[in-house]
Order: structure tokens, then C-alpha cells, then sequence
């Protein structure tokens, strides 16, 4: 579903953030990015999205290359979700109307099929007394299901979260993964950038290992957490894990 054939990228002429980077995700997989602070991970995650342009190599969504000048970004975005660590809800429209905005905007979807929509996905992140309210007036964690639902409702092939639990509270942490391991559960394709150990090891099929612009390890979930072959990998575990 997507494809990552060695992608360069750069900030200015000197910083190289990317470095030959190549991997995949097959539909209905499930990707955990991880790695420390400034070792590209939100990077490679909004190449994927084409929010960010890269200056070598490719990248492959359900066929339709990134590059090729002949390809809708707008349109190919919208299919595919993105969730970050802040919620970036519009904060004067009520839940409901944020759900439906790109909806209506982008799909053309009738203000009723998308409201309607919008209900049956606030329901399933449990929040449907929540919908005439504003961003401002939930919690966090809530606010960050409804980011959740409001990507879902563009019906995504695949779905990309960058960090989306660190702005949180403990407490709201978990009711955010419940949403995500129940996606990951139905076969949503994820490529998920968290330092959630336990998100990872419950539902990921693979864990991708970023350090300096570069991957280092892209492994099955149990070689990673059984023996991380390289000595940055085994480090950066040992001291997330020691939390
Ligand atoms: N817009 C930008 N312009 C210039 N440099 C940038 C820009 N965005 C990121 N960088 C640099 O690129 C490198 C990778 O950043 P990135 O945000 O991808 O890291 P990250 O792995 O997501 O880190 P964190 O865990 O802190 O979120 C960092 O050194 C960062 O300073
Ligand atoms: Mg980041």
C-alpha cells in the first residue's frame, strides 16, 4: 500500500533528514516508527503525505507515485489519514462540523450523508454527547479521538499518526490506543511514529528503527523486541524501556 524506495530528503542545501530510506507497508499492516528526537521520523511521515517534498527516490501510495507530475496530490492526500501529536480540530467549529467540513469540501458529500457519517464514527470513539461541543471544551484525549474520527470519515486507505499520544496526559493516553489497536484489529493500514512499547508489541507487525535521517532497522515486532540487532537500537529501547 505504500512504498518507500530510497527517498532523500533535505531542509535547505546542507541538512540532509532523510538518507536512502526504503521500506514498506502491505495493506492491512501495521508499522511502528520509532527512534530518538530529530532522527526523522515526522520527516519520512509527511513525505508519505506529500506534505513535505523529497529531492531523491519514490514513494508509492496504492500505486500512484508521489513524483509523477500527472498525480492529484490534494486527491491523494485526502485518502490518506494523518494524526498528530497536536489535534489541529478547527477550534470554531463544533465536533460534528469538524467532522464534516472535508467531507462536504472535498468528497462532495451531501451535509446529511456526511453529518450522518460523522455520528456513526463519534459513536465509535465514544463520543457521541460530545458533538455540538467545541475543541476547547473536551479533554485531550478526546480531542485527539475526535482527530481520529474526523480521518476516518474520508474513509483513508491508510492511516498515518505521528506521535499521538505524547501531548497527553497518562490517563487519556490509553483511551487513545484503545481506538488505535481496535483500527489495527479491523486491518487498517498504519504506519504509526510512537514510543507506545505497548501499542507496538500488542498490535504492530513491524517495527522501523530511525536514527540520523537513516533507517537502521525495519524488523518483525518480536525480532525487534527479542534481539535489536544494531547497538543504537538496543540503547535507545533500553532507555525508553526503563521508564
Ligand atoms: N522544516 C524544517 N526545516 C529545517 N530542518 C528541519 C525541519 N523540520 C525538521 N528539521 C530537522 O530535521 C531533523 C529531523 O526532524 P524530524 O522532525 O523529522 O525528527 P523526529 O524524529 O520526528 O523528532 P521528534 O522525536 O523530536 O519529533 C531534525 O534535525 C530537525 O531539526
Ligand atoms: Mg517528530
Amino acid at each position: 500500500m505504500i512504498e518507500i524506495n530510497h527517498v532523500s530528503k533535505w531542509y535547505g542545501p546542507l541538512f540532509q533528514a532523510l538518507k536512502d530510506c526504503t521500506t514498506s507497508v502491505a495493506r492491512g499492516e501495521v508499522v511502528v516508527v520509532c527512534g530518538p528526537s530529530g532522527s526523522g521520523k515526522s520527516t519520512l511521515i509527511k513525505c508519505v503525505n506529500a506534505l513535505e517534498p523529497f529531492q531523491q527516490g519514490k514513494i508509492i501510495i496504492d500505486g500512484i507515485s508521489l513524483t509523477d507530475p500527472k498525480t492529484n496530490l490534494p486527491k491523494l492526500r485526502a485518502r490518506v489519514g494523518m494524526v498528530f501529536q497536536h489535534f489541529e480540530l478547527f477550534p470554531h467549529l463544533r465536533i460534528i462540523d469538524n467532522l464534516c467540513l472535508a467531507q462536504e469540501k472535498v468528497l462532495g458529500r451531501s451535509h446529511d450523508e456526511a453529518a450522518a457519517k460523522a455520528m456513526k464514527l463519534l459513536e465509535r470513539v465514544g463520543l457521541t454527547t460530545h458533538a455540538r461541543k467545541y475543541p476547547a471544551e473536551l479533554s485531550g484525549g478526546q480531542q485527539q479521538r475526535v482527530a481520529i474520527a474526523r480521518a476516518l470519515a474520508m474513509d483513508p486507505i491508510a492511516m498515518l499518526f505521528d506521535e499521538p499520544t505524547s501531548a497527553l496526559d497518562p490517563e487519556m493516553i490509553s483511551e487513545v490506543l484503545d481506538v488505535m489497536v481496535d483500527l489495527a484489529r479491523e486491518g487498517m493500514t498504519m504506519m504509526v511514529v510512537t514510543h507506545e512499547m505497548g501499542f507496538a508489541s500488542k498490535v504492530a507487525h513491524r517495527v522501523i528503527f530511525m536514527d540520523q535521517g537513516e533507517i537502521v532497522e525495519d524488523t518483525p515486532k518480536a525480532d525487534f523486541f527479542g534481539k535489536p540487532r544494531s547497538d543504537r537500537a538496543q540503547k535507545f529501547l533500553s532507555k525508553i524501556l526503563s521508564h
